[in-house]
């Protein structure tokens, strides 16, 4: 047992190291260190937490401590870096079911029975916001899940009158809650229970009305929602780093959505309120050009002529894993005095950062990956730039066509260089489910084929010069 100031003192220390942990991982050269600071930060919050006067029960909690790291460690080892939001979304939904278990046995634990006066109504208002938070976050989640997974169809479901049912939902929640507020001993259990139907049915309603490329929106804000639900559970709990850690989760979870609302041209109230992936797959204008294509060896020809090449990676690199043959092209063009440059979208793929990793893994250096705002005053500049798996990213219509649906989102605007080649495997759509009228430009080519034999291919013909 430890007393409470070593307590206190070990939550603080957790703290700073939370906070750290936040600050490292906002670039990729320090983001290992902040996965560190975040490993030892929660150990030392588990630890401190465990060996403190008011729990009880040991041998439950580290029997469940050890399913659930086996359970962990399994699951983190298998999952491809492509189903990283799905991972991500299904354990957003644990957070919100631990605050709403937590939230009713604080309710029925005799102790807050004991409580009077104000101290018992606030005690009250966070049981019944933190099970709020938590039911949306729980069964918000697991259809952000569905979605993602593909068991759930990922178009949004826009209803007439949703808007009126959710504001129904939350004027009967505040009726519910004043009654469980007023109700004497365990006797508000009903209310509070109603409620938390009420608000799992809102948590659905709310992600199946959104949709498309509005989902790692939806991840990131359901990411911010369990931070809430977590601090909620802190207040019932009277645990300090459990409101902080929460709190730190919330805030940057909204602050995540909101840069990548930004990124997309979006309003982040009609992102949460939905309809965007209910937009039809066509867009107003039509497309006008023609499709050209060119072979690996005639690729080759033309980087070897280029003195300036740019790579855009999209999602489709992440399916081929052309990560590691794409380094070694970037070794060959730098051995030949080339100036090559990777351009990074801050959505490309399926997750916050998901090329920075890729490219990292395969051991990029991060000075030559620069970020959309970056890259896209050299285009005009450029060369050559080869389009790798990316498609929405690259995709002229959101500066050009105001009916499409991706209107006004900042994209790559690769069609400004000298010439861009397209390597993907078809003519097919991207995410977003759209047409992409770059495929179609004087100065564009396909090099049909999936993105790793591409590579390869161009390497040996490189090779074979
Ligand atoms: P997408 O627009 O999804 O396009 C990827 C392209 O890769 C596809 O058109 C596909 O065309 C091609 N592809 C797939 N497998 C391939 C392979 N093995 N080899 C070569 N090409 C392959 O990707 P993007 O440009 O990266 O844009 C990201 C999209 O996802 C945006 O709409 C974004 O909003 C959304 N989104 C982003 C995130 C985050 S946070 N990054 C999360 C969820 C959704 P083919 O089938 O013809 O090969």
């Amino acid at each position: 047992m430890i007393s409470t100031g070593i307590q206190t003192a070990a939550y603080l220390l957790a703290s700073i190291l939370f906070i750290l942990s936040l600050g490292g991982l906002s670039s990729q050269q320090s983001a290992k260190r902040g996965v560190i600071y975040g490993i030892v930060g929660m150990a030392i919050a588990i630890l401190s937490t465990l060996l403190g006067k008011e729990v009880e029960g040991h041998i439950y909690i580290i029997v469940a401590l050890a399913v659930a790291s086996v359970i962990g460690i399994t699951v983190a080892r298998k999952v491809e870096m492509t189903s990283m939001p799905q991972l991500v979304a299904i354990l957003h939904s644990f957070v919100g079911l631990a605050a709403v278990l937590v939230g009713f046995g604080s309710y029925l634990d005799p102790q807050t029975h004991e409580l009077m006066g104000s101290e018992r109504n606030i005690h009250l208002v966070e049981v019944y916001i933190g099970v709020f938070i938590g039911a949306v976050t729980f069964t918000g989640s697991i259809i952000a899940w569905g979605k993602l997974e593909g068991k759930i169809m990922s178009k949004a479901l826009i209803y007439k009158g949703r808007h009126a049912v959710n504001i129904l939902i939350m004027l009967v929640t505040i009726v519910l809650g004043v009654r469980f507020g007023m109700a004497d001993g365990t006797n508000g259990l009903i209310d509070l229970s109603i409620m938390t139907v009420l608000a799992a049915f809102l948590g659905v309603m709310l992600v199946m009305a959104i949709g498309g490329a509005d989902m790692p929106v939806v991840v990131s804000m359901l990411n911010s929602y369990s931070g809430w639900a977590a601090a909620a559970a802190g207040f019932m709990l009277s645990n300090d780093l459990l409101i902080v850690t929460g709190a730190l989760v919330g805030s940057s979870g909204a602050i995540l959505s909101i840069i990548m609302c930004e990124a997309m041209n979006r309003s982040f109230f009609s992102v949460i309120f939905g309809g965007f992936g209910n937009t039809s797959s066509s867009s107003s204008a039509k497309i006008e050009g023609e499709v050209t294509s060119i072979s690996h060896l005639e690729m080759a020809e033309l980087i070897q002529e280029s003195q300036s090449v740019v790579i855009v990676p999209g999602y489709g690199m992440a399916v081929a894993k052309a990560q590691y043959p794409i380094n070694e092209l970037v070794e060959y063009l730098k051995g030949k005095g080339k100036t090559v440059h990777f351009g990074i979208h801050p959505v490309a793929g399926r997750l916050p950062g998901h090329m920075n990793v890729l490219l990292a893994e395969a051991n990029v250096p991060y000075d030559i990956v620069l970020e959309m705002d970056e890259i896209n005053p050299d285009l005009p500049e450029t060369d050559v730039v080869m389009v790798i798996g990316a498609n929405d990213i690259v995709n002229p219509a959101a500066i050009e066509d105001t009916g499409s649906p991706i209107y006004g989102m900042p994209v790559i605007e690769v069609w400004k260089a000298k010439k861009v080649i397209v390597m993907k495997r078809s003519m097919a759509a991207g995410y977003a489910g759209i047409e992409n009228p770059l495929f179609y430009k004087d100065n564009a080519d396909m090099l049909y084929g999936d993105a790793k034999e591409s590579v390869v291919s161009i390497l040996h013909h490189l090779n074979n010069k």
